[in-house]
């Protein structure tokens, strides 16, 4: 069993981040490690470059993110922690991997059409083919689960449909159909402003989404004012239809205290927002506050992150050579 998965290294970590993917990563860490298998987290920067960044920050934003990742519980000693730049293996394999996938394919992408958004003739190039750089993020491992939101579900499809057709046009098993892990509770943690759109990095409003760095006083605030209805919480699910703001909050307190929402339901059936909000703040302080303090003390560690992240890559790029090797060969290239 081999786990891989990445992040974009592009603003702060937040609640979907962290209860779709990342908490996920932690828990399977030691879990893998004691079936034989191996974890492999990196910082997705040659996707961030996607769309324009200021260089000195995505520089900076690249060691935050690793420090917000060793906070939330990630050990370098236990996973191999690095970013994608550093592991050349990932863009050439993409570019391998360009021969085989179909713009038809890519065409379908539904993260490509809502970034692109109306301007999608000024969209960058690398914004459309990034998902042949996921598929090669996952494939260069021959990877066996990704634990990821369901947001990158679509993608996962994708690389697998580019692993097969590769294995079948070059009569190979070179690479491993990757199969997604997604968390039932949190696949789709939803904006605190909106119910009906996903809590991202790229939402104008700080007051869409908790943040890594958002203080005790910040959290309770943003739950405070985030947006409900008057109706008090149902007795069973089927009671959160058409009430998408309120299945959200449901939702990530279910997902805070791995409880299914029907229990969460149970527990707080006939009551209002009023009495649920602070419930749910204290829930939210309790996880996020010791990741927020760790991560204070280390994202100030400059020198220490780098040694992990070098070090990191260098297990990696031990690990990505015999796979690149082998699609070189597969595809006739001489070197
Ligand atoms: P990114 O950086 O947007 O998000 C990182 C992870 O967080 C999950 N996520 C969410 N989960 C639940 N609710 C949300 N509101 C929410 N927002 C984000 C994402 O699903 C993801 O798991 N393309 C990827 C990064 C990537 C990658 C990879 C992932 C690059 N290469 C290879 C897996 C394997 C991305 O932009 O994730």
């Amino acid at each position: 069993m081999r786990i891989v998965s990445g992040i974009q290294p592009t603003g702060n970590l937040h609640l979907g981040n962290y209860l779709g993917a990342i908490r996920n990563w932690v828990r399977m860490q030691d879990e893998v490690a004691a079936a034989g298998g191996d974890t492999l987290f990196f910082l997705a920067d040659l996707h961030a470059i996607t769309v324009h960044n200021r260089p000195e920050e995505l520089a900076a934003n690249t060691r935050e993110m690793a420090a917000a990742l060793i906070a939330s519980g990630i050990d370098p000693q236990k996973s191999v922690l690095f970013n994608q730049a550093r592991v050349p293996a990932h863009a050439e394999l993409a570019w391998l991997l360009n021969g085989t996938a179909r713009i038809g394919w890519m065409n379908r992408m539904t993260q490509f059409k809502e970034k692109s958004g109306k301007n999608r003739e000024g969209a960058s190039v690398g914004l459309f083919v990034y998902p042949v750089l996921m598929a090669a993020d996952v494939l260069i491992y021959r990877t066996t689960h990704v634990p990821v939101g369901e947001d990158q579900k679509q993608h996962l499809e994708l690389a697998r449909d580019i692993a097969t057709k590769f294995n079948t046009d070059f009569e190979t098993e070179l690479f491993v159909l990757p199969d997604p892990i997604i968390p039932p509770a949190a696949a789709r943690i939803m904006s605190l402003r909106d119910g009906t759109a996903k809590m991202s990095k790229s939402d104008p409003s700080d007051m869409s989404r908790i943040n890594l760095a958002d203080d005790d006083d910040m959290i309770a605030q943003k739950i405070r004012k985030a947006k409900t209805d008057p109706e008090p919480l149902p007795a069973s699910p089927d009671g959160l239809e058409g009430r998408p703001e309120a299945r959200n909050l449901v939702s990530i307190y279910a997902a805070l205290t791995d409880q299914s929402v029907e229990q969460v339901l149970a527990a707080f059936e006939g009551q209002g927002f009023g009495a649920f909000k602070p419930a749910l703040a204290d829930r939210l302080i309790e996880t996020l506050g010791p990741i927020r303090r760790r991560f204070v003390e280390l994202k100030i560690n400059h020198a220490e992150l780098d040694r992990i992240l070098e070090e990191g890559a260098g297990k990696a790029r031990t690990l990505a050579q015999p796979v690149l090797d082998e699609t070189y060969r597969a595809l006739g290239l001489q070197r």
